[in-house]
């Protein structure tokens, strides 16, 4: 039997988790998983759906009868397929941004979640980006990163990303978004965000891409990994 590996990224919006996760599954040749992406689809089918929000039956029956599939190509945008359809685009509006919260503090949610993630890792090796991989879903992952960055440089980082998209900014509402995100995501009862006692810290600020997933290779190479 061949066992795969798991390498977890977890922090908080903004500190560029993605971006490193797929760089650096490229790196070792494995998968990329973004569980953000998977919180972000189902909520977008609960808004399409119109459901409750505050509603956790409604919300986690919706889970159960839900299928998301990722599906990512080294080089390539990841696709995100909630029940056969790509909603790549669709997750990333700012509605989907702000709602997502009461998807992903919902304990019975969560389980689905992690239920998923936890079979997508046992059928092959990955790098997963998100905010409890290294504590909740994958404890026992061969190696645990952390990734911070101070948050004026998060929200540039995402400022200049819509920027380069085309889209409009209002630079004050971002900051503050992001600022809400933050106090979300590390006050949430179920699965908050917080680093593995075994991750490793790494503070991007300052840092290219390029020089985080280097970092990381070289961790993974100290402790034994031919990569
Ligand atoms: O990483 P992201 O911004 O795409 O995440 C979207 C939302 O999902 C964000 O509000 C935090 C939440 N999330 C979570 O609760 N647990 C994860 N493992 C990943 C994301």
């Amino acid at each position: 039997m061949t066992t795969t590996m798991v390498v977890t990224i977890d922090g908080p919006a903004g500190a560029g988790k993605s971006t490193v996760a797929k760089a650096l599954a490229r790196r070792l040749d494995v998968a990329f998983m973004d569980t953000g992406a998977m919180y972000r689809a189902l909520t977008v089918k609960a808004l399409r759906r119109k459901v409750n929000l505050e509603d956790e039956g409604a919300l986690i029956s919706l889970a159960h009868e839900t299928h998301i599939d990722l599906l990512y190509e080294p080089g390539r945008p990841l696709q995100v397929i909630l029940d056969g359809e790509d909603v790549s685009e669709a997750i990333r509006t700012q509605e989907v941004t702000n709602k997502t919260y009461f998807i992903a503090r919902t304990p019975g949610v969560r389980e689905v979640m992690v239920h998923w993630q936890r079979e997508m890792a046992g059928r092959r090796s990955l790098v997963g980006d998100g905010r409890d991989l290294g504590t909740v879903v994958f404890p026992q992952a061969a190696y645990k990163f952390y990734l911070d960055a101070d948050v004026k440089v998060r929200s540039q980082r995402r400022i200049d990303e819509l920027r380069a998209k085309g889209q409009a900014v209002d630079e004050m509402a971002l900051a503050r978004d992001l600022a809400e995100r933050d106090r979300q995501d590390f006050t949430r009862k179920v699965g908050p965000l917080k680093k593995a006692d075994d991750a490793i810290f790494v503070d991007s600020t300052g840092m290219s891409v390029d020089e985080v997933v280097e970092l990381m290779v070289q961790h993974i190479r100290s402790n034994g990994r031919r990569v």
